[in-house]
């Protein structure tokens, strides 16, 4: 009882924060605390924001970079502008949607990703879990080869089955991989940062993070025999998502 009511509080105060601030969601201080602690972003940086919408961290990520930075923002969702950011709607697996992040490029590579993809919530717990953890994977695959080399990235994964076999296809990328909760993270027991710095492109195996990552959760749950009758697998994933009182996004 006494966690819950903190829990609450927690969220009331940065849910206050950022209605104070005009950031439009409260998710806007996961990155200004994610920034705090790993100072990833700098002026002048170009920076792309995989689901972006409602565009709190593009707001955050173009007070960032400043005027001589850029910021390109893709989601499934529209976005009302943010200005100083260029913000695409668009699937980011889908190949269509890449063509029209690279035409945003124009032949610049990228100094930091930033990612708070959350895929859409079935309420069946471990297959929402697994789907996020593949796209999870689908972005690192399309956006790396984008990041120069020392470049930054960020990416929300869930917990459950497959963390850590995603922690070890991405670590070869970069030098440094540390997992963070920010304090204004709403449901810390399964919401957690990626936090990978220094890519080290030189480095990269020649398989994808996806076919790594799901050969060894193959492996993890048995390999690839399929069972005829499995047994659900508890997961701690939780994902709800609803519009506040006073109108700001909860993400
Ligand atoms: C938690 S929200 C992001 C909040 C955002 N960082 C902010 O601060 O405003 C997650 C977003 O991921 C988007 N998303 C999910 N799957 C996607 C996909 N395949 N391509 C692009 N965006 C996707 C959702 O539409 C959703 O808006």
């Amino acid at each position: 009882m006494a966690d819950h009511w903190v829990e609450n509080h927690k969220r009331d105060s940065w849910r206050k924060q950022a209605k104070a601030s005009g950031y439009r969601a409260r998710s806007a201080f996961k990155l200004k605390q994610i920034q705090e602690r790993f100072n990833l972003v700098r002026e002048g940086d170009f920076v792309l924001d995989v689901g972006c919408h409602p565009g709190g961290w593009a707001q955050v990520a173009v007070e960032l970079v400043g005027d001589d930075g850029k910021v390109v923002g893709v989601d499934l969702q529209p976005c009302a502008p943010v200005e100083g950011a260029i913000l695409l709607t668009g699937d980011i697996t889908d190949p269509l949607t890449q063509e029209r992040i690279l035409e945003e490029l124009d032949g610049e590579t990228l100094n930091v990703i930033v990612s708070d993809i959350s895929p859409h919530i079935t309420g069946k717990w471990d297959m929402d879990q697994s789907v996020a953890m593949t796209l999870v994977a689908d972005v690192f695959d399309f956006a790396l080869p984008l990041l120069k080399k020392g470049g930054g990235f960020t990416t929300k994964l869930f917990q459950g089955i497959g963390v850590e076999e995603l922690i070890a296809a991405v670590r070869p990328h970069f030098s440094s991989v540390r997992r963070f909760s920010p304090d204004a993270s709403r449901n810390s027991s399964s919401e957690v940062y990626l936090v990978c710095k220094h890519h080290t492109p030189w480095k990269a195996p020649k398989v994808s993070v996806r076919e790594r990552y799901e050969t060894a959760v193959n492996k993890l749950v048995g390999g690839e025999e399929i069972e005829a009758d499995p047994e659900p697998v508890a997961s701690s994933f939780r994902v709800r998502r609803k519009k506040s009182d006073d109108g700001l996004e909860e993400h």
